[in-house]
């Protein structure tokens, strides 16, 4: 961790890093599939249940996967995207909801200043699950899974909760129809990596929670961030490549961290 303490505060990490929280008026959160996993829903490293136990997620998730087997494809993913919209909202994602409105709400400077704080929420996750919990200013990285586009003309279909019955499946003008979610190898969407740089490129407080920071470039935006010189703070249930430059790095599930940050804010 690079310090110990904020502005001559004592206290534990929990405790600083709450602090730090209730002092910014610019605040990034990323999250990764972590935050999730006590909605039910398995991390993308997590080792493939039932009927795709032989398969790897890594080689499904790119678009040269799909361009050979798109059935197979569009089978995992119709089975992630049903089981997504059959979770429900965590602890950990209600905290953060809660975390925008109070940063949101805060008022200017002393002096007047305009406006209330500013608060971003980057996430890997494909899932939607914070916007059901009541975030609003949300970026998805990685897309999401609960929209599907159309290979041919882009338009994008949000189909009903149940599972799709034909594989592929395919848009109305006959083209397939593909998640949209970012693959392996394809291009983050160009809006959402430059709200991300905005933001990051601002913000007084990084906080990083359930993401194994390995795929880049959500990965470099905390470093980003403390070269910044943003206070960093890691929420995750075990130790990540992140963990030793961190501020506070705050070890335990995010659907307990997350709730008892909110609570010791001021
Ligand atoms: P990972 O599956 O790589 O990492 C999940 C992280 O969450 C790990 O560090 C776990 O220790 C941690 N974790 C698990 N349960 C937790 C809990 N209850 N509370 C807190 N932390 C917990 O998922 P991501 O980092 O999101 O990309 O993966 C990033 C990207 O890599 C994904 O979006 C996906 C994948 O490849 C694409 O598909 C392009």
């Amino acid at each position: 961790m690079r310090s110990g303490s904020y502005a001559g505060f004592m206290g534990s990490p929990i405790e600083e890093a709450a602090l730090a929280l209730s002092r910014a008026r610019r605040v990034v959160v990323l999250t990764g599939a972590g935050i999730s996993a006590e909605s039910g829903l398995r991390t993308f490293r997590d080792t493939m249940e039932g009927l795709w136990k032989s398969f790897d997620p890594q080689k499904l998730a790119t678009p040269e996967a799909f361009a050979a087997d798109p059935e197979t494809v569009t089978r995992w993913y119709d089975h992630r995207r049903v089981g997504c919209l059959a979770a429900e909202p965590n602890a950990g994602h209600a905290a953060l909801a809660e975390l925008e409105r109070r940063v949101t709400r805060r008022s200017g400077d002393a002096g007047g200043g305009a406006g209330g704080g500013r608060f971003t929420l980057l996430t890997q996750n494909v899932d939607r699950l914070h916007q059901r919990a009541g975030s609003v200013n949300v970026v998805e990285l990685h897309g999401s899974i609960i929209e599907w586009r159309c290979t041919k003309t882009g338009e994008k279909i949000t189909p009903g909760p149940e599972a799709m019955t034909e594989f592929p499946p395919r848009s109305p003008c006959g083209a397939l129809l593909r998640p949209d979610v970012v693959w392996f190898g394809e291009m983050l969407p160009e809006r959402a990596v430059h709200a991300a740089q905005e933001a990051v490129g601002s913000c007084e407080v990084f906080l990083s929670i359930g993401t194994s920071a390995q795929v880049y470039p959500a990965a470099g935006f905390i470093h980003q961030a403390a070269r910044n010189g943003a206070k960093t703070i890691e929420v995750n249930k075990d130790p990540t490549p992140i963990s030793r430059m961190v501020d506070w790095a705050l070890h335990g599930r995010a659907g307990d961290v997350l709730p008892e940050v909110v609570r010791l804010m001021n």
